[in-house]
């Protein structure tokens, strides 16, 4: 098959574990006789320094000009004193805004081998598998007004959360389609005893469920989310919630797996491509240094080739190679113990792909 894929690798590491990502889909290609034609572009603080906005149009028109759209990361301190519309922050929410991915799929796998890379203990995390659905477009990171104001009795500022009915539905809908294929539980998270847009949210969760009697729907309190990922975290099937709480509750569920590092999205719903994505950031800390986990970024690529090019044998191909080359005992930094010998993040891409290719052949 032939795809066109439009790649943004931002600031930080995300050039770094882009590049791996496209070395990884340059194996898939030519074990599996497809042709992937990459056009890039700018996105985040890069955007800012060589054309003036965060979200150039032009991003914008190959974006959707393409079947897929591979980014790596955006921000970093370089940034960080400019005005809220400047911010890198604010390209990557307007090209998820643009291309509508209202829908942004973040799977949470413990792998095996890496139980105790982890810092809970191997049985609170052996054989998680959850799929935290994150309401992408809408909440509290879009509502109107979302400013600051000088006010009679001083300076003042406000975020608005605002959700419409319709925006609700279909991310719970996507939420149980998808337990649907799972184990059929739903846990539907929320701040109901709060806010009038968790009461909605709770409120529409039902009337969905209603509609999915194989499918078990519970409500859970967002707070107490956050503690029972860490009891017990077995007790999670898919997990959906608004924009916010799934940003904070997937960077803690990442530690399941031993790493944020390790964990994929995929942001889907709109007409057009779906964006993939790990869900980690820049990480200034560790960038330019040949460091970072590449396998996020390598298990997005997985995700796209599954759910927008229907790929579903080379995204396998990808995952398990992932899970061959960490039972082989490799690691990046983020994922070492004590004694490990340590990769570099070009040393972790070359095993992947080298893993690939012996599957294909066998
Ligand atoms: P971060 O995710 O960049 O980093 C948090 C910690 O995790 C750091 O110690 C970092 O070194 C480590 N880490 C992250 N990814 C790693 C990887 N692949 N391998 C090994 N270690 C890894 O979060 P932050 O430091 O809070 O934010 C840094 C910048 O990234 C900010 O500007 C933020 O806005 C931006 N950010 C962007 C995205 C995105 O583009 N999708 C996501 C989150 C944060
Ligand atoms: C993520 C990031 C982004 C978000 C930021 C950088 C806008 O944290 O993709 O998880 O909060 O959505
Ligand atoms: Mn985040």
């Amino acid at each position: 098959m032939n795809k066109v894929i439009t790649v943004i690798p931002g600031d930080g590491i995300g050039p770094e574990v882009i590049k791996s990502a496209i070395q990884v889909l340059d194996t898939v290609a030519e074990k599996f006789k497809h042709q992937f034609t990459y056009q890039y572009a700018k996105l985040g603080g890069i955007a800012i320094d060589e054309e003036g906005t965060p979200l150039p149009q032009s991003t914008i028109d190959l974006c959707k000009s393409s079947d897929g759209v591979l980014l790596g990361a955006v921000g970093g301190p370089k940034w960080d004193t400019l005005p809220g519309h400047m911010r890198p922050e604010k390209g990557l929410l307007g090209i998820r805004k643009a291309l509508q991915l209202y829908a942004n799929l973040r799977p949470v796998t413990a792998h095996n081998s890496l139980l105790d890379a982890s810092t809970l203990k191997r049985e609170v995390v052996e054989g998680v598998d959850l799929m935290i659905v994150r309401e992408l477009t809408g909440g509290l990171y879009f509502g109107q007004p979302q400013e600051r104001r000088q006010e009679v009795d001083g300076e003042a500022v406000v975020d608005t959360l605002y959700y419409k009915r319709s925006e609700i539905e279909r991310i719970v809908k996507q939420a149980f389609e998808l337990a649907r294929l799972r184990s059929k539980k739903v846990t539907s998270v929320d701040k109901a005893n709060v806010l009038e847009s968790s009461r909605l949210w709770r409120e529409v969760a039902e009337e969905v469920g209603a509609n999915y009697p194989d499918v078990k729907l519970e409500h859970m309190l967002v707070d107490n989310a956050a503690m029972q990922l860490i009891r017990n975290p077995k007790q999670f099937d898919v997990v959906v919630t608004e924009n916010m709480f799934g940003d904070i509750l997937s960077d803690e569920a990442s530690m399941l797996t031993g790493s944020l590092g390790m964990l994929p999205s995929a942001s889907i719903g709109g007409e057009g491509p779906g964006l993939y994505e790990p869900i980690h950031g820049s990480a200034p800390d560790i960038a330019g240094q040949n460091k970072a986990n590449p396998l996020a970024t390598i298990l997005s690529v997985a995700m796209m080739l599954r759910y927008s090019f229907n790929m579903s044998e080379e995204a396998d191909a990808i995952e398990q190679a992932v899970t061959n080359v960490l039972e082989a005992g490799f690691r990046t930094g983020d994922i070492a113990e004590k004694d490990d010998k340590i990769l570099n993040t070009e040393e972790m891409t070359e095993k992947v792909i080298e893993n690939i290719q012996l599957a294909v052949t066998n």
